[in-house]
């Protein structure tokens, strides 16, 4: 009998895309739908980038490249680290990746054999749970409901190094929840990390220049140094810089982790393409206007968000201070109808929605927490009011 390895059988298609395809079919069928679903920047990479692939082209190689990235391109993103105070980086520590997905891909390959066990908090980005199973790891969960602003406690993360996690995986500022960790909080749970020399400490940190209200972004190392043998720090140009598509993911970590990465990377992507390498660097090293001013544009919609959730009886809505998403817990709806109806859980309400106010959001569940949506706020400028309007009118007709 023909069979697939079994890992493929615990793969599983992203539930964020299954919403997402939902909301395009209604579109395509005349529905007029707003998507708050999918977590994608919502404008384009500067002029420069675009001036600069063009000049690439006038110059391609067509060669092979480098399994750790291009010299120029691995110094751009040193000093790009060195901007929000990850400093003391080689190219060394360095290496390339097909988004950060695929370094998050690499990494969980290169630290996790069968059964090794990798603790992360809930609220989860959905591939963590995803690419877990896939390598056969076991997965240990750290629940951080809305009541405690989705955010881990030092006392969870000891509880938690307590067992011997071979992986911890850490994300700041969060996809799904948007929260970001204060220098304090960062450093309280540095304190904790220091404790247990045996566990890999990932961050993944790509949102980490989307940071609101002067918070700024931190890390464990910028607190604790010699936690720098462990902490591996992941970085995409897919959010920042408007180029989801492109594919452009680093890692920063200890040379043993990045050359490992490298090989990895040696027996499938090879090499970043020269046109893309091109990109990444322009993007990197050229202007910032864009990303600084969408940051700001993101603040704003983000205030927006917040008003519209907070005007709602029962729903509980931590203010987030980063990314571009909002995830308000909205179990105060459970066991109510909508119409004929009823809804029972997240994918409920989320269906419901969709199906009476055309709004698209992905329901909890997909990270993990399941009494709660999440709402991306980069649709277009004129159809957020319109759909947070939409949202309220359907709590305001719950029976
Ligand atoms: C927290 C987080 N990590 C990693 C990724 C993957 O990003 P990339 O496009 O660089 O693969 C995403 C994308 O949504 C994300 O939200």
């Amino acid at each position: 009998m023909l069979t697939l390895a079994q890992r493929v059988g615990r793969a599983k298609p992203s539930a964020i895309m299954v919403v997402a395809e939902k909301a395009k079919r209604l579109k395509a069928e005349g529905r007029d739908i707003i998507s708050f679903s999918i977590g994608v920047p919502n404008f384009l990479p500067g002029p420069h980038v675009y001036e600069a692939v063009r000049k690439a082209l006038d110059h391609d190689s067509g060669q092979y490249g480098s399994n750790r990235g291009s010299d120029a391109l691995l110094d751009a993103f040193v000093a790009h680290m060195a901007q929000v105070g990850m400093t003391g980086y080689t190219r060394k520590n360095c290496a390339i990746g097909i988004g950060a997905k695929g370094v998050l891909y690499n990494l969980m390959e290169v630290l996790l054999d069968e059964g090794d066990t990798i603790a992360f908090p809930t609220p989860y980005w959905t591939s963590y749970l995803d690419i877990a199973e896939i390598v056969g790891a076991k997965i240990q969960l750290l629940p951080c409901p809305a009541e405690q602003n989705y955010k881990l406690t030092p006392a969870q993360l000891d509880a938690a190094l307590a067992l011997k996690p071979k992986v911890f995986l850490f994300n700041n500022p969060s996809n799904p929840t948007g929260m970001v960790y204060t220098r304090d909080e960062i450093a309280a749970l540095a304190d904790v990390l220091v404790k247990f020399p045996d566990t890999w400490i990932i961050t993944d940190d790509i949102y980490n220049r989307m940071v609101f209200d002067g918070i700024g972004y931190h890390n464990f190392v910028m607190i604790k140094p010699e936690l720098r043998e462990r902490v591996i720090f992941m970085d995409s140009c897919s959010k920042t810089y408007g180029m989801p598509g492109w594919r452009i993911g680093f890692v920063a970590a200890p040379e043993v982790v990045a050359n490992a990465v490298v090989t990895l990377n040696s027996n499938h992507i090879t090499n970043l393409p020269e046109i893309t390498t091109a990109a990444a660097l322009a993007a990197l090293t050229g202007p910032q206007d864009v990303p600084i001013a969408k940051n700001a544009e993101f603040q704003e919609r983000r205030d927006r968000v917040i008003a519209a959730m907070k005007a709602i009886p029962g729903v509980i809505c931590p203010k987030p201070q980063g990314a571009f998403y909002v995830f308000p817990d909205i179990s105060c709806a459970f066991g109510k109808t909508h119409g004929t109806m009823r809804i029972d859980n997240d994918v409920d309400f989320c269906n419901a929605l969709l199906e009476t106010k055309g709004v698209a959001c992905v329901p909890g569940v997909a990270f993990g927490e399941s009494r709660a949506m999440r709402i991306s706020y980069t649709c277009p400028a004129n159809q957020l009011d319109d759909g947070l309007r939409r949202v309220q009118e359907f709590f305001a007709e719950l029976k």
